[in-house]
């Protein structure tokens, strides 16, 4: 539970609208001992009854849903057409919650399902089962953009003024992009120091007021909410419910390119948690709308030098258990981390988080998904992310250690070789160039490629070149 003392503010974050509940969706808090629902009129982000998460609920039997996949890979033909454009609002139904009028796009969610068999090679795979769905072609270069077009569409529809975020960098970057493209107002909340450069310039350039405090994600995310509360600012973090409603689609865009296929596993990087929850939910809706038969296993692979989830569900053996956490493990685990001073430290800054907030709902979906979670160390994520470099298409550290983590769950054969596996890579290989810079230049790893130094003189240029 939360202190009693948060309760309250949380009604701050009530915007003074009519209160209009949609036809067809709403918002529920996942404690089921509380279960409070909400208008989706609202933007209020957690529970203002006990405090804990929301989701964005629908009454499906009122929604025209289409019978198959297949229907919604339709719209392709469609192109011109600007929500069938979009790689999330394309499958609108499944994340029914706000007219069109009110729907944000810039292009997000034309990303690919790479198979990659070199790939596959390096994690001790079969030819032909492992897949790269690319997140890093999307407009501001990471998954990020899937939940941004969502949630700035319930802003809009909330008719919110100024937005804010606290970032390892891509949320930050992608609120900043989307944000000026709504016309709102943009604070982003950075740990200094904390951020890969790429995407502080993204910030920067995209006009967003970046403010950096001095500390690290956790701290950012702590004041991020109390700022929005207390100034009714617009929330873009993961906790926002209706981000999660856009990161579903990186799944079902990886069912279409299998053709309307489910892979075995999905693999996902975990920080803050919101992707491994939004997955979760996606499958979970599927199976109950019998779009789907089988429910992919989900693999969440976190660094180990922010390793929270890993330590709470295979050490602590933390379980969702139908929505009764045993609170009291976090709440020792979390006092265990303030007492030792614990920041957490990765070279995937991305993923750089130690107290992530969608916790509950990652416990939901490893639930809902026989789901695994695993550890993988800043040496196993470059030398994945150098290999996905020279073979693939590139990626930032925190996508890497998906690979690292499929190479781990290969020797334990948790993961069987010929088991088709879907890699998110969550991030482009330019939000982070000093990680990979610093890999081959300072020939850190297995697979560094470093610059060779030729003097300004042609017959040896030659020479080196011929090699
Ligand atoms: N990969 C990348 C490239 C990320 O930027 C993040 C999160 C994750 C994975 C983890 O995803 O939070 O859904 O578990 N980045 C956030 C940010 C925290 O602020 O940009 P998650």
């Amino acid at each position: 539970m939360w202190p009693c003392s948060f309760v309250p503010c949380l009604f701050v974050f009530l915007w003074s609208l009519p209160m209009k509940r949609s036809d067809t969706a709403f918002q529920r808090c996942i404690n089921p001992a509380c279960g409070a629902e909400f208008d989706c009129m609202q933007a209020i982000f957690k529970c203002p009854r006990c405090g804990e998460l929301l989701d964005a609920c629908y009454d499906w039997d009122k929604i025209e849903v289409p019978r198959r996949m297949n229907d919604f890979g339709k719209r392709w033909a469609n192109r011109q057409h600007r929500l069938d454009f979009s790689g999330i609002w394309r499958f609108r139904e499944l994340l029914s919650f706000c007219p069109d009028e009110y729907k944000v796009t810039i292009g997000e969610g034309q990303t690919i399902l790479q198979l990659n068999d070199s790939v596959a090679k390096y994690a001790d795979m079969k030819p032909g089962r492992l897949y790269l769905q690319y997140e890093g072609l999307n407009p501001s270069g990471s998954f990020k953009d899937n939940g941004m077009a969502a949630a700035f569409s319930h802003a809009m529809m909330t008719e919110a003024k100024s937005c804010a975020c606290a970032s390892t960098g891509n949320t930050s970057a992608s609120v900043a992009i989307y944000a000026h493209s709504c016309g709102l107002k943009c604070t982003v909340f950075i740990g200094q120091g904390r951020i890969a450069f790429g995407k502080l310039s993204q910030a920067m350039d995209y006009g967003a007021q970046t403010i950096q405090i001095l500390g690290d994600f956790d701290d950012c995310m702590r004041q991020v909410q109390d700022v929005c509360s207390r100034l009714g600012i617009y929330l873009l973090n993961s906790l926002n419910p209706f981000r999660l409603e856009g990161q579903k689609t990186i799944m079902y865009r990886i069912i279409e390119q299998l053709g309307w296929e489910v892979p075995d596993w999905i693999i996902v990087p975990g920080g803050n948690l919101g992707n491994s929850s939004a997955f979760g939910k996606a499958f979970a809706e599927l199976k109950q709308l019998g779009l789907i038969k089988q429910i992919p296993r989900l693999a969440i692979i976190n660094a180990t030098g922010a390793g929270t989830l890993t330590d709470l569900v295979n050490s602590k053996n933390l379980l969702w258990n139908n929505g009764q956490v045993e609170q009291k493990i976090i709440d020792d685990y979390y006092a265990d981390l303030t007492s030792r001073h614990f920041s957490p430290r990765t070279c995937a800054s991305a993923i750089e988080i130690s107290r992530p907030v969608n916790l509950k709902k990652c416990l939901r979906a490893i639930d809902v998904c026989n789901g695994v979670v695993r550890a993988v160390s800043d040496e196993e994520i470059c030398d994945a992310k150098a290999v996905i470099g020279r073979y693939g298409l590139g990626c930032e550290p925190a996508s890497a250690a998906t690979v690292a983590g499929l190479k781990l769950l290969r020797t334990e054969g948790v993961i069987a070789p010929d088991e088709r596996v879907a890699c998110v890579l969550t991030g482009h290989l330019l939000k982070d160039p000093d990680v990979t810079v610093g890999y081959h230049k300072d020939k850190k790893g297995r697979f560094s490629n470093p610059p060779v130094e030729a003097p300004n003189d042609l017959e040896k240029i030659v020479e080196l070149v011929k090699g």
